[in-house]
């Protein structure tokens, strides 16, 4: 190779072949254009189809002062120097096309992608605190996702927020940052002094033990039955209470009576019960712990089937009651908050910001002094800040609380806590419809990754042929059904709804997870049948992949690094995924033009040299997706 394609390929385009063909266009066309390459550089665009070129120029963009952009863009087009990389550019319009040298790209990319293998396409240096310094040391961020609540069910919002904040935490990791993985459980509030008075009438050791997220729920269910015709008849009195007012009658023998009810009604004990826990009564608070405890236990084990492990279990029980009064007490200086029927409310209406305003009123302390979701929230974030001196922290929740979170960082922002708000990135995201079952309404993680693994062993049965090839049918359809479902939630824009669909996931045709690991199976089944070495693979003459089917596989695996750096801008697994399919669909129509097996051993190297390359790219996309990849 020349010594310019070294410069551009090798030392600094390590990471992202695509950027050291963006430094070397941006050099070329700095005198041209009178420019500064850095500018060029940015603005040195991906082409939506490979026809368009690898990368493209907007020369309007560039904003130089004279001819018309088109005729600006023709001249360039000609001025662009001889390049052993790169081939005369194209010109359309106003746009500048340049297309990468097959040759030099394939004897660059597949041979590096075979040296990195899993690290291909990760850039760890992104998580620099200073890029160019790797003695600068990491930035950390924080990843808070799935969060479910302690004895109520995991709904579709917590699988979405398990399955997208898993993929954000690996990119992060993959981008070289220090990744904190934190669950915050709902694991406090009164419902915890009900599910202990529950336990009590209700409970089943053995069962706590085995099952402790159904059982939980289970007596949670049960004496919500009591708490509710409880709370039912008290409504009822109260409303007798105030035609007895009205009439200006005697009220003494209700109000006794309502007393009388309140006080022995489940949810004033669950009430008292509780205030035991906060004030740190010692067996409130070790039966509270159990419950949590083995909840967790629970919870890690079906986590790690998602391929998901936590750093952090952290939870509203966490939270510490002088951070909350300290949360309280500096919105009051700063003159946010106000009291107002005797508890402490922030409002926002009041703002001249139309974007603050439309936040409404927040209330942070009750009337009887206990704290609330958004206190918890308030004293947690600074809480992380200090704990971790975090560089970002992300919230992956559903946008059913866009104004809950919203109101977090903005009363944050309000109340001084700059340094936590403006690291602060809310990921939200959309509903799923319709999500049940065979066995009715989903109720746990679990239940529903057992069902799709069922469904997938039934479609898979479908295909007695194959069915009779896969060593563990059932594991493999667990996995296979792990990946349905992820890679349905992944398919569009976070922000979309979607309906869950068993039959569209578990198809091994169209856009789903089956198909992306059939895809993965059938490269490893090249792999075994064309038995070749890792010697024979690295003696490859790549000169020989001429065809347009490998060139333009070659063309889309260089750009993975790229793709990568995309997700981060985007933070939409859907980035990732497109591509994947992208990739995944020239594959299966390459296999008639670029046999292995059959051919000549020369080209049969070249080939499978290919294949390994696309296998070790899809490999990667789907194990930062979170998938596990299967080989048969
Ligand atoms: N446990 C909450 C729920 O299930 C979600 C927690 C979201 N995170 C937060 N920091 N508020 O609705």
């Amino acid at each position: 190779m020349a010594s310019t394609n070294s410069t551009y390929l090798d030392s600094n385009s390590h990471l992202n072949p695509v950027d050291g063909y963006r430094k070397k266009i941006a050099e070329d066309l700095a005198p041209i254009t009178g420019k500064p390459a850095a500018e060029i550089f940015e603005r040195l665009a991906w082409t939506q189809t490979l026809d368009k070129g690898d990368l493209t120029l907007a020369v309007p963009a560039l904003r130089i002062q004279g001819k018309k952009p088109n005729e600006q863009a023709q001249e360039f087009g000609a001025q662009y120097p001889e390049s052993s990389l790169i081939e005369k550019p194209t010109v359309a319009g106003s746009f500048i096309q340049f297309f990468f040298k097959p040759q030099p790209l394939a004897q660059h990319i597949i041979p590096l992608i075979l040296k990195e293998k899993q690290h291909y396409g990760k850039n760890y240096s992104l998580g620099l605190r200073d890029p160019k310094d790797p003695s600068s040391g990491q930035k950390t961020v924080i990843v808070e996702f799935s969060s479910p609540n302690i004895a109520k069910p995991f709904h579709a919002g917590h699988l979405r927020s398990t399955i997208i904040g898993g993929f954000l935490a690996n990119l992060y990791e993959a981008a070289g940052w220090k990744v904190i993985r934190m669950n915050y459980l709902g694991d406090w509030g009164r419902q915890f002094g009900l599910l202990a008075n529950a336990y009590q009438m209700y409970g089943d050791k053995e069962k706590l033990k085995t099952d402790p997220i159904g059982h939980l729920f289970d007596i949670y269910v049960q004496i919500n039955k009591v708490t509710g015709p409880e709370e039912d008849l008290i409504k009822e009195k109260k409303e007798q209470l105030k035609q007895l007012e009205e009439r200006k009658e005697n009220t003494e023998a209700l109000e006794a009576d309502i007393a009388a009810l309140v006080a022995k009604s489940e949810n004033e004990k669950a009430r008292q019960y509780f205030k035991r826990l906060e004030g740190g009564d010692e067996e409130a608070r070790k039966q509270w712990r159990e419950f949590r405890d083995l909840s967790i236990a629970k919870y890690e084990k079906t986590y790690a089937r998602l391929n998901i492990h936590y750093d952090v279990y952290s939870g509203e029980s966490q939270v510490e009651m002088w951070r909350m009064d300290r949360a309280v007490e500096e919105l009051e200086k700063s003159g946010l908050s106000e009291e107002s029927k005797g508890a402490i409310i922030v409002d926002l209406t009041k703002s001249k910001d139309k974007n603050i305003k439309k936040l409404g009123k927040a209330l942070v302390k009750k009337s009887d002094g206990s704290s609330l979701y958004l206190t918890r929230d308030l004293g947690e974030a600074v809480k992380r800040h200090e704990l971790y001196n975090f560089d970002k922290m992300i919230y992956v929740v559903s946008s059913q609380q866009d104004v809950h979170v919203t109101q977090l960082f903005k009363i944050l922002e309000l109340m001084g806590r700059n340094e936590v708000s403006d690291k602060c990135v809310f990921v939200n995201f959309g509903m799923v419809l319709g999500m049940s079952t065979r066995r009715g309404t989903v109720k746990f993680l679990d239940d529903i990754l057992r069902d799709v693994g069922e469904n997938m062993h039934d479609v898979m049965k479908r295909n007695e042929k194959k069915y009779e090839q896969v060593e563990n049918p059932k594991e493999t359809a667990d996995t296979l059904g792990i990946s349905a479902v992820m890679v349905q939630d992944m398919s569009g824009k976070r922000i979309n709804n979607y309906d869950f669909s068993l039959e569209r996931m578990c198809s091994f045709e169209g856009d789903t997870g089956p198909y992306l690991q059939y895809a993965h199976a059938r490269l490893c089944s090249i792999t075994r049948k064309a038995q070749l070495s890792a010697a024979d693979l690295a003696s490859a003459d790549l000169t020989l992949l001429k065809e347009s089917h490998a060139i333009n596989l070659i063309r889309v695996l260089a750009t993975w690094p790229d793709q990568l750096q995309q997700a981060l801008k985007t933070l939409e697994p859907t980035t990732v995924l497109n591509y994947l399919f992208k990739m995944t669909h020239m594959l299966s129509s390459s296999y008639d033009h670029l046999q292995v097996v059959g051919s000549e051993f020369e080209l049969q190297k070249a080939r499978m040299a290919l294949y390994e390359a696309a296998r070790q790219v899809l490999n990667n996309g789907m194990r930062l997706l979170g998938l596990n990849p299967v080989e048969r």
